[in-house]
């Protein structure tokens, strides 16, 4: 089977739903952000203190290069990874490009008492994570081959979904 790209804003579960996919489907699951965290010998948070966004990002476009010729793959992605039109190109490239689509709400209950990701951190994280759903949204929404509606759904009954599409 094609390799399958799991994209979509924090919290959405691409992880969680990959590796329960990967199960399903016998393939390999790659988490990008740990693959980029064992690759530099450090968080995502201590990239992104130590050396910024952008340096982080340029990490996510030499991994998707170097991730051309994999095969039977689910790939949970970042989920900033698709504002640079570079990595559409790639995931384009690479396989299927599935968006897991969670409300507002649901990501901010999901979210609420993370630690991990730079960019929620801090006082009102609520309204960081409204601006940048609203800076995403229709990125997510053009990029994806598939839609899939994840809002009040149990990871299971998102997966049954996938599967149901492939
Ligand atoms: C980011 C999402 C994170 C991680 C980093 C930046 C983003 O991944 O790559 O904190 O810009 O949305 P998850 O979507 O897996 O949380």
């Amino acid at each position: 089977m094609e390799n399958i790209i799991l994209i979509g804003f924090m919290g959405s579960g691409k992880t969680t739903v990959g590796k329960l996919l990967a199960k399903h489907l016998d393939m390999a699951f790659i988490d990008m952000d740990e693959a980029i965290e064992s690759a530099q010998g450090k968080t995502v948070r201590e990239i992104f203190d130590e050396q910024g966004e952008s340096a982080f990002r340029t990490m996510e476009t030499k991994y998707l290069e170097q991730s051309l010729e994999a095969k039977n793959m689910i790939l949970a992605t970042g989920g900033g990874v698709v504002m640079r039109p570079e990595n559409v190109r790639l995931l384009d490239e690479i396989g299927t490009i599935i968006f897991l689509h969670a409300s507002l709400e649901q990501l901010i209950a999901q979210l609420r008492n993370d630690t991990k990701r730079p960019l929620i951190q801090g006082e009102n994280y609520e309204v960081k994570v409204k601006t940048l759903l609203e800076q995403r949204e229709a990125t997510y929404l053009s990029v994806a081959d598939v839609i899939i509606q994840t809002t009040g759904k149990v990871i299971t009954e998102v997966v049954d979904e996938v599967l149901d599409i492939l």
